[in-house]
């Protein structure tokens, strides 16, 4: 019997502030290199200009890296796949320039990529430690549809998935995103860039419902706003700090407890709103969000009956195992790049 030839693809990453390269064979990561770049915390933020200065220093040793430990020769690679966007233009266009002179130098082709749909086909990533939350018997992968919950620092979005390449956008936010709420939050309490992470550390420690902050309401049910719940807390604060400069200080885990609960109560009620309209049970989180360990327990805990799967923490962040996985399912499926798209700021879940 003919032997099925394995696809090594070679993926790229390099949408925002995070360099990275993978090498995937068919569903497996080989090799997963993310180079952060730190340069950006003093600002409190990303600065596209020195986001693509930084991607054009990282991305050759970050590819040779991923190539060493995958132990391939890129002469044995199948395609490129690349991040074409959603993202900052000056970041795209650095990773999609090396990925399309590496194609064309190796004469093989080029895959793009959308970033929205990776964050969420990052659950099929094959032999990975995604986890299911109700039952060691079940498969680990969701199955069509499924709801996904993509939180990240640029997007937050409920979307339908009914196949590999079909995507509803059920609800979206307005203005901020979820990252956004989290990092924005942190700053007002004087903590680092991006500010997430701490909110989230210093949370363990304190009372979850010391401070209530309110609900924004949507016209759509499934639309998010996080706009008002910042300019809560940044009221809240000041208030408290005028009353005590120590406030901050003196309060800290509750404060953030306090703030990540109000988060995710929101994040759990469109849950639960997007099972009742479209009676699908299965959800899934992706995106940087999705490595909060409040959302985490609160879906582990599954106190719905939904069957819910949260992806490892290696694949939340930003990383181009992600990318590898839709470039795998793309090459499979016949769809490479030969109308040569390019990168592009703006896409939708939905577009390639
Ligand atoms: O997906 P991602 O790496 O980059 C974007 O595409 O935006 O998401 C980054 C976001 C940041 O806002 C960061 O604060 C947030 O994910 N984040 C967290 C946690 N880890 C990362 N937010 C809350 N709790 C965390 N543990
Ligand atoms: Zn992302």
């Amino acid at each position: 019997m003919k032997q099925k030839k394995d696809i090594y693809i070679l993926a790229i990453e390099s949408s925002c502030d995070d360099t990275s390269a993978a090498v995937m064979k068919n569903e497996v990561v080989l090799s997963n290199v993310v180079a952060n770049q730190e340069i950006h915390q003093k600002y409190g933020g990303v600065v596209p200009e020195l986001a693509s200065r930084a991607h054009q220093q990282n991305i050759v040793p970050v590819v040779q890296q991923a190539l060493e430990q995958a132990n391939i020769d890129k002469k044995d690679l199948d395609a490129i796949a690349f991040t074409r966007g959603p993202g900052l233009m000056g970041s795209l266009l650095v990773g999609t320039s090396f990925a399309t002179s590496m194609a064309a130098a190796l004469a093989i082709p080029l895959i793009d990529v959308n970033h929205m749909q990776a964050h969420i086909l990052a659950h099929f990533i094959r032999n990975s430690k995604i986890q299911n939350t109700n039952s060691k018997k079940q498969s680990s992968n969701p199955t069509f549809p499924f709801i996904c919950l993509t939180i990240s620092g640029g997007h937050t979005q409920i979307v339908k998935v009914s196949s590999y390449f079909d995507f509803e956008v059920l609800g979206e936010t307005l203005d901020d995103a979820v990252g956004e709420a989290f990092d924005k939050s942190a700053k007002i309490l004087g903590l680092a860039y991006p500010g997430g992470p701490f909110i989230d550390k210093y949370a363990q420690d304190g009372n979850p419902n010391a401070y209530p902050f309110p609900k924004p309401k949507t016209k759509n049910k499934l639309d998010f706003s996080f706009s008002g719940f910042k300019t809560a807390v940044l009221r809240f604060v000041q208030k408290n700090v005028k009353e005590n400069p120590d406030f901050i200080q003196d309060n800290l885990p509750d404060i953030c407890a306090s703030i990540q609960n109000g988060i995710v109560s929101i994040l759990m009620d469109k849950l639960k709103e997007t099972v009742k309209q479209t009676g699908i049970n299965q959800i899934a989180i992706a995106g940087g969000v999705s490595a909060n360990s409040e959302i985490r327990k609160r879906l582990t805990e599954n106190k719905h009956g939904w069957k819910t799967f949260i992806p490892p923490f290696e694949y939340t962040t930003d990383n181009a195992a992600m990318i590898g996985i839709v470039g795998y399912l793309k090459y499979k499926n016949g769809f490479v790049n030969d109308e040569q798209k390019l990168a592009t700021a703006r896409l939708k879940v939905g577009e390639n």
